[in-house]
C-alpha cells in the first residue's frame, strides 16, 4: 500500500472513491460539508431520508456524486461530534477499509486527517498522530499473508493499492512528518506479522536467526548469532533444557541498533522466541494446536520494532535479544521433575515442560546484564492466564519500577497499543517454592500470569525491568486468525518517549 499526503479541496480532487466522515443528528465534517454543497444537497438529503445516521463505524456507498470529482463517495459513521476519541477513529477507519475492499477502488483519498479527536488525556491529537494512525490502521486491515498461497489467488488480490490523505496546507509539514513515520511504523508491524504467520516447519529458530541477520544488514546494524556450543559456554542450562527435545539447534540472537549518544546506556527488548510449542513431555492438548506457532511473536515484535526504529533512523541505542528454540516431546526432552541450572546459578525444577517460555527468557535476561541497560522489557506469549485475567485487548504490565511501568502504560494508550499494569508483589513468590530445588517452574493455577512473572522477577534484579505477557493480543484465533504485530506501536512509542525527554 502506498500513501501520500494532498491537500486542496475535497470534491475538486479526483480519486476512485472519497472518504468522508459525518456525525450523528445530521451534522457533516468540513470535507462532506463542502461534498454537500457543490453537489446541492445529496448528503444532507441522504441522512434526513434516514439512510446514514452517523453512527460510530456505519458505512454508506455513494456513486457519481454530482459536482464531485471522485467515482465514489464513502460516508463513514463517527458517532457524536466533538465527542470522538483517537481510539473510536482507529474503529471507523477499519470500517471503512474493510467497506472499500468490497468495492473496485484502488486509489482512495481519505478526508478524516481533519476530524478533531482527543486522546485519553483529552488532549487535541495532532495531525502527524492522525496520519501516522491512518497509515497504521489502513496498512493493517490491508495485510494479507499471501506468501504460502498458490498463483490461483491471484484474482483475490486486493485491488486497493494507493491512499492520499487530505490535510489543510497548515498541517502539511506535521502531515509529512507522520507519513513517514506511519509508513515506517506500519512496515515494522507487517515484518513481525508475517514472522508471527510463517508455518513453524519454515520458521525454525535458524529461520528467525537468517532474519534478523538480513535486517541487520539491510540497515547498517551489527547481528551476532550463538549457537548451541556458545550457549553451553554460557551455562545457560535452563535455555538449552527447553531446547534438548528438538531436531533444530536453537539459536540465541542479538541485534544492535546503536545510533544515539555512545555514551548512553541501551534500552534492550527480549522476546520469546519458541517457534513452537507442544508443551514438550507435558504435552498440550490437539485442539488449536496449531497457534502455537505464535509463540515466537515476542521475537517477532522485537525484531519488527527494530525495523521500525530503523526506518524512522531514530538516533537511539537498542538491543534486541531473541532466545529461539522450539518446545517438543522427545527421548531426548527435558521431564517433569528434571532440575536445571540456569546461567545465573539459581536451580530449578521443572514441574511442567509447558511452562517452557519463562526457562528460556530467564538465561536470556542474565546474560542482558553484561549491557547495563538503561531498561530491559521482556515480550512474550507467556501464559494462557493472561488471556483470561485480560482477554485479547491489553497485554499484561509487570515492572519492578513503577515510574517504567507508567512510561509503559503511557506509550501503550497513545499508540492505541494498550496495556494494563498487574502486580508483581512478594506474596505470590512462594506458589514457586520447590522441596527440591531453589525455585519450581509453575506456581499453580492461582494468578498463573502474576507467579509467571514473579519467576522472571528473580532473574531482574540488576537492572529497570518490564515484562509484557502478549499471549492475549500478539494473535488472534478463529475467521481472522492471524499474528496482530502487537507490541510493536507500543514498543515504538516508549523508545521515542524515551529519548524525547
Ligand atoms: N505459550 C504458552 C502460553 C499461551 C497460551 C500463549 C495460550 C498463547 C495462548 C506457554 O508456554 C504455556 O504453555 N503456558 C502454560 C503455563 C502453565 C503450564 C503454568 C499455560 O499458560 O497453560
Ligand atoms: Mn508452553
Ligand atoms: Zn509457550
Amino acid at each position: 500500500m502506498e500513501f501520500s499526503i494532498k491537500t486542496g479541496s475535497a470534491e475538486k480532487l479526483s480519486s476512485d472513491c472519497l472518504i468522508v466522515g459525518v456525525f450523528e443528528d445530521n451534522a457533516l465534517s468540513p470535507s462532506a460539508q463542502i461534498l454537500d454543497q457543490a453537489s446541492g444537497g445529496t448528503l444532507s438529503k441522504m441522512m434526513a431520508r434516514g439512510d446514514m445516521h452517523g453512527k460510530l463505524a456505519s458505512t454508506l456507498l455513494l456513486h457519481d456524486v454530482a459536482g464531485c470529482q471522485s467515482h465514489r463517495v464513502l460516508l463513514l459513521g463517527l458517532g457524536q461530534r466533538d465527542q470522538l476519541t483517537d481510539a473510536q477513529l482507529r474503529k471507523a477507519l477499519v470500517a471503512a477499509v474493510k467497506a472499500i475492499h468490497a468495492t473496485g477502488t484502488q486509489q482512495a483519498l481519505n478526508c478524516l486527517a481533519e476530524v478533531e479527536v482527543k486522546d485519553h488525556h483529552q488532549q487535541v491529537r495532532s495531525s502527524t498522530w492522525k496520519v501516522s494512525q491512518i497509515i497504521e490502521a489502513v496498512s493493517d486491515v490491508s495485510y494479507r499473508f499471501e506468501h504460502m498461497k498458490g498463483k490461483a489467488q491471484e484474482q483475490n488480490k486486493l485491488k486497493l493499492h494507493h491512499m492520499d490523505i487530505l490535510v489543510d496546507a497548515a498541517h502539511q509539514a506535521d502531515a509529512q512528518e507522520g507519513l513517514k513515520q506511519g509508513m515506517a511504523l506500519a512496515k515494522g508491524i507487517a515484518f513481525t506479522k508475517d514472522l508471527g504467520n510463517m508455518p513453524p516447519n519454515i520458521c525454525t529458530p535458524a529461520y528467525l536467526a537468517d532474519q534478523a541477520v538480513a535486517l541487520a544488514k539491510q540497515y547498517d546494524l551489527q547481528a551476532e548469532i550463538l549457537e548451541k556450543a556458545d550457549v553451553e559456554k554460557l551455562g545457560m542450562g535452563s535455555f538449552l533444557g527447553v531446547a534438548q527435545g528438538s531436531i533444530h539447534p536453537p539459536k540465541f540472537i542479538i541485534v544492535k541498533h546503536l545510533k544515539g549518544d555512545a555514551k548512553r546506556k541501551p534500552i534492550v527488548l527480549v522476546g520469546k522466541g519458541i517457534t513452537f510449542d507442544t508443551g514438550g513431555i507435558s504435552l498440550k492438548p490437539g485442539a488449536d494446536m496449531d497457534e502455537m506457532k505464535f509463540d515466537m511473536c515476542g521475537a517477532a515484535s522485537v525484531l519488527g520494532t527494530i525495523k521500525a526504529i530503523a526506518e524512522m533512523q531514530l538516533k537511539v541505542n537498542v538491543i534486541g535479544v531473541v532466545p529461539t528454540c522450539e518446545n517438543m516431546p522427545d527421548a531426548n526432552a527435558i521431564r517433569p521433575g528434571d532440575i536445571l541450572t540456569s546461567m545465573s546459578g539459581q536451580t530449578i525444577e521443572v514441574l511442567n515442560t509447558d511452562a517452557e517460555g519463562r526457562l528460556i527468557l530467564c538465561d536470556a535476561l542474565t546474560y542482558v546484564e553484561r549491557f547495563e541497560p538503561e531498561a530491559v522489557i521482556d515480550i512474550a506469549t507467556l501464559t494462557g492466564a493472561c488471556v483470561i485475567a485480560l482477554g485479547h485487548h491489553a497485554s499484561g504490565l509487570y515492572s519492578n519500577q513503577d515510574a517504567l511501568a507508567d512510561e509503559v502504560l503511557e506509550a501503550g494508550e497513545m499508540s492505541l497499543d494498550r496495556a494494563w499494569h498487574m502486580p508483581l508483589w512478594d506474596d505470590y513468590q512462594a506458589q514457586l517454592d520447590s522441596n527440591f530445588a531453589d525455585m519450581a517452574n509453575i506456581g499453580g493455577r492461582a494468578a498463573g500470569s502474576v507467579t509467571a512473572a514473579c519467576f522472571l522477577a528473580r532473574y531482574t534484579k540488576a537492572y529497570a525491568w518490564a515484562h509484557l505477557d502478549v499471549a492475549g493480543t500478539a494473535s488472534r484465533s478463529g475467521k481472522e486468525k492471524g499474528a496482530t504485530g502487537r507490541p510493536v506501536p507500543l514498543l515504538t512509542e516508549f523508545i521515542k518517549r524515551r529519548y524525547a525527554k
